[in-house]
């Protein structure tokens, strides 16, 4: 039988484009895939998702679905095409899209916003919003939890985290907040101590998440292309990190347009690394490295009325 124990130390164990019709790719051996397949799947997924799939993305893309084709027991990729596309909605939409979104992450990643977040929330009052979207397997929402337990020193702090991402099995993995345990070893034994419990048994090598750091935080699907978003605001606190990337600048400058109504004046827009946001829209000043307030409370809401 797995469980989880309380724990003092937790240590780490351990191409070119092609011509449309153009013949088979050389790697593609067990299915038929064209460049005609691949371009579909580029219009598709960017279509869905607003991932801009680059030309060498062949190999990727080929061996993340030669997965789905097998399970669903087929010979080529044009019939896996057609079968998706038969219905609009239909469920094999949701194991395209994971298939092919890519979740890297890790926890306290671009380490810098944190101390600004802790900061943030020490300097207001009142309970806390936020959204953290595109959240991948969850080390980022769980970073901005203990961010929030220890700038309130308490396992519970009036705060409130909504975390959202296109990807519904990496969503899946995030709720259950079980890592292995390599994947905090860098975290000072401090942190590991307060926040987490280490497996035993079946879950020996694996680390869960305390309960009252899962409570803190929603996990739910969210596509930020999609026309409607399921998020209240006023938010005190947004972060959109090392997502953006995958988006051409007008879906970019759309998905901008849209956080600005949702943040309360003195709110706190946290971007990735490589992503610059006030070259995309001048809804936003920037406050710090890649945090970003908006810049006029009065535009916002004008944008909101839009
Ligand atoms: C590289 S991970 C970034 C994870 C985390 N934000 C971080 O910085 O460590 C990108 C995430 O964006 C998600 N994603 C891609 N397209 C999306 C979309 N249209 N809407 C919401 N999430 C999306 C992917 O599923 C993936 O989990």
């Amino acid at each position: 039988m797995g469980g989880f124990l309380s724990t003092n130390c937790v240590t780490a164990s351990g191409q070119a484009a092609l011509a449309p019709d153009a013949p088979p790719l050389p790697q593609a051996k067990e299915f038929s895939f064209t460049a005609t397949d691949f371009e579909r799947v580029r219009a598709l997924i960017h279509e869905r998702a607003g991932i801009a799939l680059g030309q060498g993305k062949q190999e990727m893309v080929y061996s993340r679905l030669s997965r789905r084709l097998r399970v669903l027991g087929l010979q080529s990729f044009d019939a896996y095409l057609t079968e998706l596309q038969r219905y609009n909605d239909g469920p094999e939409w949701e194991q395209f899209t994971n298939a092919l979104t890519t979740n890297l992450t890790s926890f306290f990643r671009e380490e810098h916003h944190f101390p600004v977040l802790a900061a943030h929330a020490r300097s207001g009052c009142g309970p806390l919003k936020l959204w953290c979207n595109a959240s991948s397997t969850g080390e980022e929402p769980y970073s901005i939890a203990m961010t929030l337990c220890e700038a309130f020193d308490s396992l519970h702090p009036p705060v409130s985290i909504l975390a959202t991402d296109i990807d519904t099995r990496v969503l899946a993995e995030a709720a259950q907040g079980v890592y292995a345990m390599d994947r905090i070893a860098d975290l000072s034994e401090a942190r590991c101590k307060r926040f987490f419990l280490r497996g035993k048994g079946d879950s020996s090598g694996k680390v869960r998440v305390r309960p009252e750091l899962r409570e803190l935080i929603d996990f739910q699907p969210l596509n930020l292309l999609a026309a409607q978003w399921a998020v209240k605001g006023p938010l005190d606190a947004i972060f959109c990190r090392n997502v953006m990337i995958y988006f051409d600048k007008p879906t970019q400058r759309r998905i901008l347009e849209r956080f600005a109504p949702l943040l309360k004046p003195d709110a706190l827009l946290f971007s990735g690394h490589s992503e610059n946001v006030s070259f995309v829209t001048d809804l936003f000043k920037l406050q710090g490295k890649t945090v970003y307030r908006v810049r006029d409370a009065a535009m916002a809401a004008r944008s909101l009325s839009c």
